[in-house]
């Protein structure tokens, strides 16, 4: 193991979790999540930040919110719920400066 010599200023690890229909705990993020995941890798794009801001897919979080997705953001350690594809935006501005820069 060794350590990556490329990083990014911020990740976001957005949930796209299906899970089978009639799962007791629900369907998972799932095709909401590919929204927000698709949302998120434009507005990045269009603000010409990818390579300091990676946009991921990934599994349940373990928050399964019942509207939208769950995001985490590292590394400020924080999980957004019920995040919509217009919500992308705001996403970005809410990332600091200091841990995105431009
Ligand atoms: S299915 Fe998305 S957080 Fe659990």
């Amino acid at each position: 193991m060794k350590l990556a010599t490329l990083e990014p200023k911020a990740h976001l690890f957005v949930c796209a979790n299906r899970r089978a229909e009639g799962d007791p705990l629900g369907s998972g993020c799932a095709e909401r999540g590919e929204a927000v995941y698709g949302a998120l890798k434009r507005e990045v794009a269009a603000r010409g930040r990818v390579r300091d801001t990676w946009v991921a897919r990934t599994q349940c979080l373990g928050l399964c919110p019942q509207r939208g997705c769950a995001v985490a953001v590292s590394p400020a350690g924080r999980y957004l719920l019920e995040v919509e594809p217009g919500d992308a935006p705001a996403i970005l501005d809410a990332l600091a400066p200091s841990s995105a820069a431009r």
